[in-house]
């Protein structure tokens, strides 16, 4: 499922992200190589940056 559509980021691609390094989900659009356009995801992004980061360190 895409989480971004503008930029065709997948929830998955965002999970793995969020595991692998810190920052809020905008910087880690940018660490994919993405920039926000429309911006509608970033709240839903943020979500699950927390969820895949709580996952992490339960
Ligand atoms: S849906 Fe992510 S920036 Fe538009």
């Amino acid at each position: 499922m895409y989480i971004c559509i503008c930029n065709a980021i997948r929830e998955k691609d965002l999970r793995r992200a969020a595991c692998e390094q810190g920052g809020d989900a905008e910087s880690l659009y940018a660490k994919l190589g993405f920039a926000p356009q429309c911006r509608q995801c970033l709240e839903d992004a943020e979500q699950i940056v927390a969820e895949a980061r709580s996952c992490v360190a339960a």
